[in-house]
């Protein structure tokens, strides 16, 4: 199989049209088979529940080639059961979880001149989604959906790949307390819209959401995880009921307590703490690990010892590990890689 002609090494996160698409529709309390479709439009009502009370939700997960010139699909299982759970939350059909993966696999064999080669720097990256799709006026879950996933190849989701970023707190919310926070609702990246891009006017790569009910611990960004170093070695994460369960972050907590024998904790993280933390990260699907350099509250800046030049070694380590598995460099605990076939 030819590659296409694409300058892998110096791709951004964004779209590129690719050959193939997967769609399934669900119609009479049944999905159809789904099929492989060149057609790369949406043609629905113009009073769609999705266009008019946003009920959709998608995942993200990326394609690799490993050093041994396989195609792998990084845990595509707890992709399938997130969007379940996403589904179930939203009144929305859930798409059977082996038929998800099956799907991705398919989409990945169809799209492999797409898939970007050992050591560009470059991934396919995946975007199975689901949204209402028959008219509804009245509020309530559509009848009729859509399932599709369409992949396209991606570089690193900051500018600048692994050096580090400045991030904000922000004084908007991106999900409340008994709200759709730890979904991946199409509606939770709605609401954090005008507070990126205006992190953005004020000079700020992400903003870092505190928790909506007493603003005193940290949430997450837009669209990643955080894991912070503290200075005597250990890896914190934050516990929240809303934020998104990263795939990421339970890989890289997996890997950090069980490979790299650190010690690690998942809690709620005060906001106080971390101007004592050693080092902080961003991470998921798109962002991998992104480290924070600097994080302004309110013109008060935390410097992370780390600096803003490279990634601090923990953090480092920890990248390594996490790409050298999804590679094939690192051997990957039991069911961790789906190869292409
Ligand atoms: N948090 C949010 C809000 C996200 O959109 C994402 C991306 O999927 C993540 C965290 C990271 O999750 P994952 O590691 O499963 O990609
Ligand atoms: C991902 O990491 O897959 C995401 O969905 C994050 C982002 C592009 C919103």
């Amino acid at each position: 199989m030819e590659k296409k002609d694409i300058d892998w090494s110096n791709l951004g996160f964004g779209y590129i049209q690719t050959d193939k698409r997967f769609v399934s529709n669900f119609k009479d309390g049944a999905w159809d088979e789904g099929t492989l479709t060149s057609d790369a439009n949406v043609v629905i009502s113009e009073c769609a529940c999705v266009l008019q009370y946003a009920q959709t939700c998608f995942e993200g997960l990326k394609a690799y080639t490993t050093e041994d010139g396989k195609i792998v699909c990084f845990r595509p299982d707890l992709n399938a059961s997130r969007m379940k759970d996403s589904c179930e939350r939203l009144e929305m059909p859930v798409f059977p979880e082996d038929r998800f993966i099956q799907a991705v696999n398919d989409v990945v064999k169809a799209n492999a001149a797409y898939v970007p080669p050992y050591g560009s720097g470059a991934t396919l990256y995946i975007r199975p989604y689901m949204f209402g799709s028959n008219a509804v006026i009245g509020v309530k879950p559509a009848d009729e959906y859509q399932f599709r996933i369409f992949a396209t190849p991606v570089g690193p989701y900051f500018k600048g790949g692994a050096k580090p970023i400045t991030i904000r707190v922000c004084d908007f919310d991106r999900a409340a307390p008994h709200g759709t926070g730890h979904i991946k609702a199409g509606l939770n990246y709605a609401m954090s819209l005008y507070a990126i891009m205006d992190a953005h006017r004020q000079g700020f790569d992400e903003n870092m959401y505190l928790d909506a009910g007493t603003r005193t611990k940290v949430e997450e960004t837009g669209g990643a995880n955080f894991i912070f170093v503290t200075k005597d070695g250990k890896i914190v994460t934050p516990k929240s009921d809303s934020i998104l369960p990263s795939i990421t972050r339970r890989s890289l907590m997996y890997v950090a307590e069980h490979i790299l024998g650190m010690e690690v904790e998942q809690r709620e993280v005060y906001f106080d703490e971390v101007k004592d933390m050693a080092e902080c990260g961003l991470c998921g699907t798109a962002a991998v690990i992104s480290p924070v350099g600097k994080i302004n509250d309110h013109g008060k800046e935390i410097c992370l010892p780390s600096g803003m030049e490279e990634m601090g070694p923990v953090t480092k380590k920890l990248y390594d590990t996490l790409t050298g598995i999804q590679m094939g460099r690192i051997e990957a605990p039991e069911g961790w890689i789906h190869v292409i076939r």
